[in-house]
């Protein structure tokens, strides 16, 4: 397994459109292994493969306490969805920023597991915003892109200014 490099926004890869996984392969299998590791030692709850330059449609997640609920889930899709729910949320992709985002309460989920095999499950609450969040990267969409452009302009100059500093450390 390996650590994967998560890409930092403003950083224009974030903004690809990611195409549907064709091949379940080991090779897709092992992307998978190095997406979860990633997500657990940065720690996060989700990661999108946009998030680590791998433009496909697949993402991992594990929403539980004590991280022992992993869920991979490739090519999704939102069948259903219902209610309005506000939650602070972050990204790995911009770290050290918190920002109240509207998304649906409840969801209706259609994917794929690693072996190419379909499943539909519900999702609510914190499971359900992670879902729609990991699925805007797919699209090239960050959660800073539903606050105002003075905020997110802002957050922008900040994380290039922490870039910077780091380059020349
Ligand atoms: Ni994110």
């Amino acid at each position: 397994m390996a650590l994967l490099n998560i890409l930092h926004f403003p950083d224009p890869k974030l903004r690809t459109v990611a195409k549907p996984v064709t091949v379940f392969d080991d090779i897709l299998k092992q992307l998978v292994a190095d997406m979860f590791e990633t997500m657990y030692e940065a720690p996060g709850i989700g990661l999108a493969a946009t998030q680590v330059d791998r433009h496909i449609r697949l993402l991992v997640m594990d929403v539980s306490d004590k991280g022992d609920n992993p869920r991979c889930l490739i090519n999704p899709e939102i069948v259903d969805s219902q209610g309005e729910e506000e939650m602070d949320e972050g990204c790995l992709s911009i770290p050290g920023f918190y920002e109240t985002v509207k998304r649906a309460n409840h969801i209706r989920v259609r994917a794929q597991n690693t072996d190419g095999e379909f499943f539909e499950f519900e999702a609510e609450g914190l499971e359900s915003v992670c879902i729609q969040h990991e699925m805007d990267h797919l699209e090239g969409k960050l959660f800073v892109d539903y606050i105002s452009s003075l905020k997110r302009n802002r957050i922008r100059s900040k994380l290039l200014k922490l870039k910077k500093q780091k380059m020349s450390a």
